[in-house]
């Protein structure tokens, strides 16, 4: 329930007119310091028209404010502050959590709407970035923030399946490849083809010729080099498949560059309908100076297409198919202007709908403070970071909890766990060091701490051997639980906050707020004991528990019962 609405109704009668009720919603304050109250109300706007001062302001509004559903409403200086009746408010939290189970928190913003979400969308044949990670993980959580608010999310892996460089792994397959090595490591002995590729064609410059002949022949739909790409493909995809596998994510749709293949003369077509398409040196181009931006290369002299032009044809199929409200493209800051190219092109196309075209950019992944560049050889493999951090886990299972039962599971969980929070937990556009060992530690801030804490609540609830009840008349009226009474309640705004900016960082700030919280009240409070007020505080820690759980699963963090 939203006890805010109680402030706006005593606030509404004694303002009358002066202020209605979309300002006063906007105005009412929560204070920073809890003994300030739960809610403020500064009376500064009234002043001009009262001709008053503030404070005189907020002196006389108190007299007249029906006092009875609060525990106390007193001026202070040019504020009011409104005390809640935490009888009430704990009494209704709880009973609101622990009915509602895991379905707290789910609102109706969507009815249901469509919303593709670009994600992940990494390139064949070659290693999946740290940034395919966090557009992997980002997607993924934002896709669960949609389920929880009724929308229909859509998730769509973008692969970068097609392109001149498919032509130079032909050659280099067929000339210093062979087919065990490819089956055996895939990613690894593709992207050394790849590699020597370039090293051979300096000296070599015949090659390139070869290669722009093979992605030609790919082009026009030659057996040899069709069959040779869809291997590579499978392959590839088949590298990517265990790393959603180990993070738990899945996709709606592959369809990747290549899949526009027959769509691209229909794009390049509308554009020249319309008037967009200018020649550049042979080649074709999307002027955009007028947004600002640079031209757009939609068609090289060649006649071969691009990747904004591959964009521009998912964007117009996306919307043919699933009719979407908002198209998500979860993709690096450093494609920023192709996303607002991209968006441009389509508005000068006529469609509407360019607008809601959302690119979601995010930061990089650093090592000591520098970027991660594939061309230095500084890739982080994915797959090893993860099985380290399972590991990590694993000794730290070990060392705190040895006699668990599936230690290998809540490892795996607790790993996995902690790389995806650690990803999650800062505003997606800010950049952060990856650094393993910080990562999985069970204290500080991060996702194991978050689960630790979780389990601990799990572990309590075990102990008590009470069967604790959903519904009750009173809750918990203990000062100490107050802060923890705050954030359970407060929950469906968090979601709602997190969606309305697309961070799931606030779900993840939330979660380690909530968990603080709960480890501050345990360590004063002792739970267990029979003070009278025993199954009240079991209610308390099974709300925690169920939210912190939610709170985790919409990360795509699991929260294993017992670590
Ligand atoms: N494959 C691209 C890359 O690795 C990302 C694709 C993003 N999605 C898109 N529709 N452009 O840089």
């Amino acid at each position: 329930m939203e006890f805010k609405q109680q402030v706006i109704s005593a606030l509404q009668p004694v303002l009358g007119d002066n202020v209605d009720e979309a300002t006063l919603s906007k105005l009412i304050e929560v204070p920073k310091n809890s003994e300030m109250g739960d809610y403020a109300f500064p009376t500064f706007i009234l002043a001009k028209s009262l001709h008053q001062a503030p404070q005189q302001i907020a002196a006389d509004l108190v007299a007249k404010i029906d006092q009875a559903p609060f525990e106390k409403v007193v001026a202070t200086g040019p504020y009011i502050n409104f005390f809640l009746n935490k009888a009430a408010f704990s009494q209704v939290t709880l009973q609101e959590v622990l009915t509602q189970k895991q379905t707290y928190g789910d609102q109706d913003l969507g009815e249901g709407k469509s919303v593709p979400i670009d994600m992940s969308s990494p390139n064949i044949a070659k290693p999946i970035s740290m940034g395919h990670l966090r557009s992997t993980v980002i997607g993924n959580s934002i896709a669960k923030i949609l389920t929880k608010t009724n929308y229909q999310p859509v998730k769509i892996n973008h692969l970068g399946d097609w392109g001149t460089q498919f032509g130079k792994l032909i050659v280099a397959y067929k000339k210093w490849g062979s087919e065990a090595e490819v089956k055996a490591d895939p990613i690894t002995n593709l992207l050394r083809y790849y590699v020597k590729f370039h090293k051979e064609d300096v000296a070599h410059p015949e090659l390139d010729e070869e290669a722009r002949e093979w992605f030609k022949k790919l082009e026009d739909g030659d057996q040899e080099a069709t069959a040779l790409w869809q291997w590579f493909r499978s392959e590839s995809l088949k590298e990517f498949q265990k790393i959603y596998d180990m993070l738990g994510v899945e996709f709606d749709s592959f369809n990747g560059e290549a899949f526009y293949n027959d769509k691209m003369d229909e794009v390049v077509n509308l554009l020249a309908e319309k008037h967009l398409l200018v020649k550049s040196q042979g080649a074709e181009i999307v002027d955009l100076s007028k947004y600002n931006l640079n031209p757009a290369l939609i068609r090289k002299s060649d006649g071969a297409t691009l990747y904004m032009t591959r964009d521009l044809a998912a964007a117009i199929y996306r919307k043919r198919t699933y009719h979407f409200v908002k198209s998500l493209y979860v993709v690096g800051n450093e494609q920023s202007e192709h996303f607002k190219q991209l968006k441009a092109i389509l508005k000068d196309m006529g469609y509407a709908w360019a607008d809601d075209i959302i690119h979601i950019p995010f930061g990089l992944i650093t090592e000591n403070g520098k970027k991660l560049s594939t061309r230095q050889g500084r890739v982080i493999l994915l797959e090893k970071v993860l099985n380290d951090a399972i590991d990590l886990a694993k000794q730290q299972i070990e060392a705190k909890n040895p006699t668990l039962a599936n230690k290998d599971q809540v490892a795996k969980e607790v790993g996995v766990g902690a790389v995806i929070f650690h990803d999650l937990k800062n505003d997606r556009m800010d950049n952060f060091d990856f650094n393993l060992e910080e990562v999985v530690r069970f204290e500080g801030e991060t996702g194991p701490y978050v689960q630790y804490t979780n389990a601990r609540a799990q572990s309590i609830l075990r102990k008590s051997g009470v069967d604790v009840p959903d519904t009750a008349e009173t809750g918990l009226d203990d000062p100490a639980a107050w802060e923890i009474l705050k954030l359970l309640n407060d929950y469906p705004n968090v979601i709602q906050r997190a969606l309305a900016a697309y961070e799931p960082s606030v779900i993840a700030k939330y979660s380690l707020h909530l968990a603080k919280s709960f480890n501050k009240y345990y360590a004063h409070t002792r739970v267990l004991v029979d003070d009278g007020q025993l199954t009240a505080k079991l209610r308390l820690v099974k709300a925690v528990s169920t939210v912190l759980e939610n709170a985790l699963g919409l990360l795509g963090v699991a929260s294993p019962k017992e670590m």
